[in-house]
């Protein structure tokens, strides 16, 4: 008979990291000016120089936000609690962190300082938490949609570089809500991907594809996120919007989405995602044949989206990123 494994009697194990204490003296942090200071010197033994340099600006910018709001025990307790929840609200297809990150508008502002605009081409916007790896690759003209998820749209175009040349064989990964304003993953009994496709631009850099028409949508509102948003009195509605993703190799990849004009949210998206290019125009055809031409089975009319994506070659994406990292640390420094 094997011996049982002895159980760990500790439930929460701490042991020493076997890092020495270092090679200096801390005056005793009696004084809240004190415990900011002495953290910052502690930085001094961090070996990575990015990791030194963020997390020193993290602390500089907590503990001034400490001591600006002069924050109650009983509200920083409370916002520890909110964090809590936004953690235990996650699961594998739900990123609570993610969508707090969105409303709070730190996703699109981390997005808008690595992805800076090049003139011509076509903007970055947020991923948002609906992307997912299992979309089916389509064919030319085919669809994304099954039938019945909404009302019939097609969006056609030409992925180009900044110059104009057209893009063959580039990846496109599209995904959108139904006409319910819900993505696939939201649905309990999902048994397979829907409103969701990929496809590659064909030799001319030219795509097509059926989808459904994009409809505004609440973000998800049943967790802490949504709570919050009531608390702090803002709606909780993305506008109309098809999601892309675009990548081939030599040009910086492509996160993007096309935001349909006249929807009433687009200048108060809760997640900041939208870009004045970004918006665009649909035109409605009205042609039996069209549609059926194009593949939709009921026929009937269909909103047209005609779009040309422009990708940046990596080089100008670099020139870009310098440029524009000089140009925020010159206005910073103003
Ligand atoms: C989206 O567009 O899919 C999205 C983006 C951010 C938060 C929630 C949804
Ligand atoms: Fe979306």
């Amino acid at each position: 008979m094997s011996a049982k494994p002895t159980e760990d009697p500790l439930v929460n194990k701490a042991l020493p990291n076997g890092i020495l204490p270092p090679n200096f003296e801390l005056p005793y942090p009696d004084k809240p000016e004190l415990i900011t200071a002495n953290l910052l010197k502690l930085f001094d033994l961090t070996p990575d120089p990015r990791i030194k340099f963020v997390m020193k600006n993290l602390v500089n910018h907590l503990h001034a936000f400490v001591n600006e709001t002069s924050i109650t025990t009983e509200e920083w307790m409370k916002t520890i609690q909110f964090l809590t929840t936004v953690g235990q609200t996650c699961t594998p297809i739900r990123q609570e962190f993610i969508l707090l990150s969105d409303v709070l508008g730190v996703s699109a502002l981390v997005d808008a300082i690595n992805n800076p605009p090049v003139k011509g081409a076509t903007e970055s916007s947020v991923l948002g938490p609906f992307f997912t790896e299992d979309a089916p690759d389509i064919e030319q003209g085919g669809s994304i949609a099954s039938e019945g998820k909404g009302q019939y749209m097609y969006v056609e175009g030409t992925v180009r570089s900044t110059d104009g040349t057209p893009i063959p064989d580039a990846v496109i990964e599209t995904w959108e809500a139904d006409e319910s304003g819900s993505y696939d993953t939201q649905y309990k009994d999902r048994d397979h991907p829907d409103c969701r496709g990929r496809l590659r631009t064909d030799k001319d850099g030219r795509f097509g594809y059926r989808a459904v028409t994009p409809v505004a949508y609440p973000i998800p509102g049943d967790g802490p996120v949504g709570e919050l948003l009531i608390t702090i009195g803002r709606h909780n509605l993305r506008p109309n919007h098809l999601h892309f993703m675009v990548e081939k190799s030599g040009f910086r990849k492509l996160v993007t989405s096309l935001y349909p004009d006249g929807d009433p949210f687009l200048s108060t998206d809760a997640v900041f995602g939208v870009k004045k290019n970004l918006v665009v125009k649909l035109e409605e055809v009205n042609d039996d044949a069209e549609a059926r031409k194009r593949g939709f089975p009921k026929g009937g009319s269909f909103k047209l989206l005609k779009y040309d994506v422009v990708l940046v070659p990596l080089d100008e994406a670099k020139a870009a990123l310098e440029e524009f990292s000089k140009q925020r640390a010159k206005n910073a420094a103003a």
